[in-house]
């Protein structure tokens, strides 16, 4: 899609830290050097720590250099993109350091003869993004005289259903709906957002993707990573919301959804919470048939050894806090009845895998296969749409075995992604942050569609909190707990 390019002040709320550092500024610098970014456009960092401009400058240097698509190297334009940045110190609750911010955004409109577009990031704890939102509201920054203003909120959005809507409320009473961008990174993936071109652009497979012909759909994000320097976030957060609730959602919506009317951020959304909405509530007496839960404990990861989660610094040795989950989920409505929906996902698992895999029905009848084949042993066609690393689709169907025998063996028809299309993808930020300059919300959560994230996982959460048994454990490098072996073969 061809954006516009219009000038914007992006102010980032927490410039100090990691997210700054290692996806926002690399993705910036990136646009600007495709020429995405408005001559005119800046970038203003706002944290608490005493920073000089240089040393703040020197931070995002590294960042780019490390982390950016197009490092400095292959575009020579830093002192170009560092002109542009400027920094502000000040605490997140003070009506002052928003009246400052409010003097220099007037000031840059000035300079600029009007126009001010601007777009907040909150690129900050999620614990402070209330007292940040009532603050740019207080300041009256929420609405500027001229131009547009939106603000972008990081994820997790919420800790629960109550935390959600009370974060949307809050949200509410400053910004408008269509000024409000919930990111998740999952959706600004090419591979993703190319479920719905499989799907809606082929006239194959979208008559079998239905409960006639599909028998489960297995939804994976395994990462052999731990918790790295994240362990007081995870500590908080868990397997389930940090991916569940969220980035294998927006994979099961793709794949679950109906047809949009329209490729429009709320014909899209629509059907998203349409399919959601669906999903049928796991009572509290099936959440331990409907959902596992494990540890890591140490193991070995690529042939070096590992420390379990509980050795983590920050991490509590007595922690029940989730590095894995999988989740049951079926679908009441007339596509998907009966077919279950397995999300899965882990931390130190034995190797980064993303993928959906849908496995159909076995033909009902085979002509092929010798007497004392049963049926059962005749491998049935799996679709792999694979998100990453490897990104491609796979097709396994049944061929002519070679010999004069009749016999069948799967083969895999398969298509490679970077062989195939010669392109080096835009990362995730930079779509995300140029949909948000253009004004276009498709690739973003709406209000009611957290909302009904939570309300399928907040059951889950509720039984664990309560559950007093010791959190099974898995040994890094494996595939999470015997429990989810168990789930799957209780279900044949
Ligand atoms: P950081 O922990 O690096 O925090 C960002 C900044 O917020 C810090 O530099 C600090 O700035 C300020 N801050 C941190 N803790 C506190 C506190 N307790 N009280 C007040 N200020 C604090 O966060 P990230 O940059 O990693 O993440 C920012 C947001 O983005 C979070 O919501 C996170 O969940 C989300 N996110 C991050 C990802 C990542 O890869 N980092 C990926 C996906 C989402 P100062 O002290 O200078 O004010
Ligand atoms: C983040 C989670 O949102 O997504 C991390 O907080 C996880 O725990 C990451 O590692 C995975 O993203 P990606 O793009 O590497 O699959």
């Amino acid at each position: 899609m061809i954006k516009s390019v219009e000038p914007v002040t992006i102010v980032i709320v927490g410039a100090s830290g990691d997210l700054t550092r290692r996806k926002l500024l690399p993705a910036l610098h990136s646009l600007m050097c495709e020429e995405l970014l408005h001559p005119h456009t800046r970038i203003v960092g706002l944290a608490r720590s005493a920073l000089s401009l240089e040393a703040f400058h020197q931070q995002l240097y590294e960042g780019v250099a490390n982390y950016a698509r197009l490092k400095p190297g292959m575009c020579e334009r830093w002192p170009d993109f560092a002109r542009r940045i400027s920094y502000m110190a000040g605490a997140y609750d003070a009506g002052d350091t928003y009246q400052l911010l409010a003097a220099h955004l007037a000031q840059r409109d000035r300079q600029m003869g009007a126009v001010g577009n601007t777009l907040f990031y909150l690129a900050i704890p999620p614990h402070l993004y209330p007292t940040v939102i009532a603050q740019i509201g207080a300041a009256g920054l929420n609405r500027r005289p001229q131009g547009w203003t939106r603000i972008v909120i990081e994820k997790p959005f919420g800790h629960d259903l109550a935390s959600a809507r009370e974060l949307n409320a809050q949200a509410h009473e400053v910004f408008n709906e269509q000024q409000l961008y919930r990111i998740d990174h999952y959706l600004a993936k090419e591979t993703v957002q190319n479920i719905l071109m499989f799907r809606f652009a082929n006239m194959v497979f979208e008559p079998l993707w239905n409960r006639r012909y599909v028998d489960y759909v297995q939804i994976t994000a395994a990462e052999t990573i731990g918790v790295e320097h994240r362990s007081a976030y995870y500590e908080e957060a868990g397997a389930l919301r940090d991916m569940i609730q969220n980035h294998l959602m927006q994979l099961f919506t793709f794949t679950a959804m109906e047809p949009p009317v329209a490729f429009s951020a709320d014909a899209v959304r629509d059907e998203k919470v349409k399919v959601l909405r669906a999903v049928r509530p796991i009572a509290p007496d099936q959440v331990a048939r409907a959902a596992v839960r494990g540890q890591y404990a140490g193991g070995v990861i690529a042939g070096s050894p590992v420390i379990g989660y509980r050795q983590e610094v920050h991490v509590s040795p007595s922690s029940q806090v989730e590095t894995y989950a999988a989740v049951k989920l079926y679908v009441d409505n007339w596509r998907w009845e009966g077919v279950p929906f397995y999300l899965r996902t882990g931390k130190r698992l034995p190797k980064d895998v993303t993928e959906v895999a849908i496995q159909f029905k076995r033909p009902p009848f085979l002509l092929f296969r010798k007497a004392d084949m049963p049926l059962e042993s005749v491998q049935p066609n799996l679709l792999v749409l694979r998100i990453q690393p490897d990104e491609g689709i796979s097709l396994r169907v049944q061929s002519k075995a070679p010999g004069e025998e009749v016999g069948l063996e799967p083969v895999e028809l398969d298509f490679s992604w970077g062989s195939t299309l010669d392109a080096l993808p835009f990362s995730a930020y930079e779509t995300l942050l140029q949909d948000v300059m253009d004004g276009d919300a498709t690739l973003f959560n709406r209000d009611d569609e957290a909302e009904e994230a939570w309300r399928i996982v907040e059951p889950i959460l509720t039984a664990w909190r309560a559950d007093r048994h010791d959190i099974d454990t898995y040994v890094s490098g494996t595939w999470g707990p015997e429990a989810t072996v168990v789930m799957m073969a209780t279900d044949g």
